[in-house]
This record gives C-alpha cells, sequence and structure tokens, in this order.
C-alpha cells in the first residue's frame, strides 16, 4: 500500500536564514531547525551542549505549543511525555493550562535542572517531571499525548518505538518533522511572529493493529432465516491505513471504505442476503483480537441496526 504523503516543510523567510545562520555560528546544528530562540532569552544560564547530542536545543515557540495542545487536546486524565523536554515548557504548559500529567527527559542535565526548577516555580513540580535520559532508551508507553521537537531523522528513527509501545488512540504531535510513510492525520501552518518563519505541526492518532484474519456471524429476520451466516475479512494494514478482502457465506464481496481512527474502525461492503443486495456498514472498537460495535444493514428490507463482534483467527495471508 503506498501513501500519497508528500513532504512538507515550512517555508524560509531569507532574513531568518540569515538570523539563524549567524545563531548557528555558536549553535552548529540549529540551522536546520528553524529560527532558533535565543537560549539566553529563556534559559540564560544553559550551556547549549547540543554538538553532543542528537538534537540541538531549541525551545518551541508559544504559537506552537498553543496548536500543539489544540490538535492533541490534553486533559486531567492525560499522560504527556516529550522527548527531549528543554527548558520543560511542553509538559508544564500541559499540567498548568489542562490539568495533564507526564514528564520530559533530556540529555542536558542544566536544561533538566532548570526544568525541574521551572515546574517548581509554577506549582506544578508533581505533574511535570524531568529526567536526564536518552529519548531512545525511555520507556513511553505511559504517554497519551507524545510530543517531540526533534530532527527529521530522529523523528523517523522513533516511528517503530512509537507503533511498538504507545496504546492504540494516543496521540502524537511533532513540531516541524514528519514520520514519512505514516501520513499526519492533520498538519497545521502555524504563524510565530512577523520576523519569523512559520513552524509545522504534525499530529497523529496510534491505529490499533488490526492486520489478519477477522471471522464473525450474524443472525437476525428479516435479512437471516433462522441460520447465521458467516462472515469473514482479511486485512492488510499499513499504519492508519488498511484494505483486504472479505466473504458473506463464502461469497467475495469487496471491502468499501475502510477507516482506522486510533481503535475505531469502520468499513462497508455489499453482499447478497435472500436474494437481495444489501449494505453492511460495520463499526467497532478494537481492543487486541477482538472487535465490538454494530453493523447497519440496508436495502432489499427495513433498515436494521444489529450487534457485532469478529475475532481475530490468524494472521493475514
Ligand atoms: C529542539 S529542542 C526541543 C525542546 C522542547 N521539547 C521544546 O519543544 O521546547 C530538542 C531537545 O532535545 C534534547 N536532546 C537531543 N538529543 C537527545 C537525546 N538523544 N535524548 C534526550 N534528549 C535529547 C536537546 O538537549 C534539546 O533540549
Amino acid at each position: 500500500m503506498t501513501s500519497g504523503f508528500k513532504l512538507f516543510f515550512p517555508a524560509r523567510r531569507a532574513a531568518l536564514i540569515a538570523a539563524a545562520l549567524s545563531v548557528a555560528a555558536a549553535f552548529p546544528v540549529c540551522a536546520q531547525m528553524g529560527p532558533p530562540i535565543a537560549p539566553d532569552a529563556v534559559t540564560p544560564e544553559i550551556e547549549n551542549k547540543s554538538d553532543a547530542f542528537d538534537v540541538p536545543f531549541v525551545p518551541s515557540h508559544d504559537n506552537v505549543l498553543k496548536a500543539m495542545f489544540d490538535m492533541a487536546k490534553p486533559t486531567a486524565t492525560d499522560y504527556v511525555i516529550d522527548l527531549g523536554s528543554g527548558d520543560g515548557r511542553i509538559v508544564i504548559a500541559a499540567a498548568l493550562d489542562h490539568g495533564a500529567q507526564g514528564f520530559g527527559v533530556d540529555l542536558n542535565e542544566d536544561l533538566v535542572r532548570i526544568a525541574n526548577q521551572r515546574a517548581g516555580k509554577a506549582g506544578v513540580a508533581e505533574q511535570a517531571r524531568f529526567f536526564v535520559r536518552n529519548l531512545f532508551d525511555t520507556d513511553i508507553s505511559r504517554a497519551s499525548v507524545l510530543t517531540m521537537y526533534l530532527l527529521p531523522e530522529v523523528v523517523q528513527e522513533l516511528r517503530p518505538k512509537i507503533l511498538r509501545e504507545l496504546q492504540p488512540g494516543s496521540r502524537v504531535v511533532s513540531h516541524d518533522y514528519h514520520m514519512a510513510e505514516w501520513r499526519p492525520d492533520e498538519i497545521r501552518l502555524v504563524e510565530l511572529s512577523p520576523d519569523q518563519q512559520e513552524a509545522i505541526v504534525y499530529f497523529w492518532t496510534v491505529p490499533a493493529k488490526i492486520a489478519g484474519r477477522w471471522e464473525w456471524s450474524l443472525s437476525h429476520p428479516p435479512y437471516f432465516d433462522d441460520e447465521r451466516i458467516g462472515y469473514s475479512a482479511v486485512l492488510q494494514q499499513a499504519y492508519q491505513d488498511f484494505d483486504g478482502r472479505m466473504e458473506i457465506t463464502l461469497a467475495d464481496s469487496r471491502l468499501i471504505e475502510p477507516k482506522l481512527a486510533g481503535k475505531r474502525i469502520f468499513f462497508a461492503t455489499v453482499g447478497e442476503l435472500k436474494e437481495r443486495m444489501v449494505r453492511h456498514d460495520f463499526e467497532g472498537v478494537v481492543e487486541g483480537d477482538r472487535i465490538t460495535g454494530t453493523v447497519r444493514l440496508s436495502g432489499g428490507f427495513p433498515t436494521i441496526t444489529l450487534p457485532w463482534s469478529a475475532q481475530r483467527t490468524g494472521a493475514a495471508d
């Protein structure tokens, strides 16, 4: 399955490139990351040790934070993890403005110290904690919201870890860089200030794993007689996209309008029941090897909605 998603990077403004390059003389890798907000304006005592790390310290602009939260919608029930947390602004703002809990990790111990001090001063030291840790060695399985402002190759390297460790339905936001073939669910262009370039925020929902063979049966008059009718679907998946083939009582039917949003799955098919063509609209929630939801049957007889439950019975062929 191929993705139609094309690479999309922010437009660079000439004046800002000049400004970025002058800062880059002091912080060599910053030029790749967009307009560095002078670190000494934010965190005076930090020495930028970026050369040793995968990504330099460049704090996210307030407007980027607003966009990230607008897209990921953290609440008091969410756990936010920021990979490469810098001065802690993302997790602190998530705690202060949205009541979320969470932590950030950074390799720069000065930044981690400052982030913890800032959380203390803001009165959210319990909800927003910061650790000196390599982001690649961090257990992110608790995150219902994962945030990142890293470099393209780092974001892409994190993709399998994100898909492996995060629960389906968790939200991921990334400042400026995307995850290549994993098409974002939403992209926002964020205006910074007039003298700065725009930023981009990418948003994904972690999809449930639905590849494999699924089976179920249905029975309800007037669509069915007394016997239960057997269905099967063999699904292939690439991130949130899926396709496959279906059978209704061993007769091939086409899978149409497939959609996967985190744990919620939707698809339809048309098949013959009692010599009439019947449209089936399935929707359900994927929990491990089971999908539970409803199917709406229409065409030929009065429309009805029935409970639906499917079981994964094997791998995709
Ligand atoms: C661009 S800054 C983002 C800071 C913050 N997340 C924000 O958006 O304001 C990236 C941060 O990642 C940290 N970093 C770089 N490589 C890292 C690694 N392997 N593990 C943890 N942190 C890392 C840097 O020290 C820096 O503070």
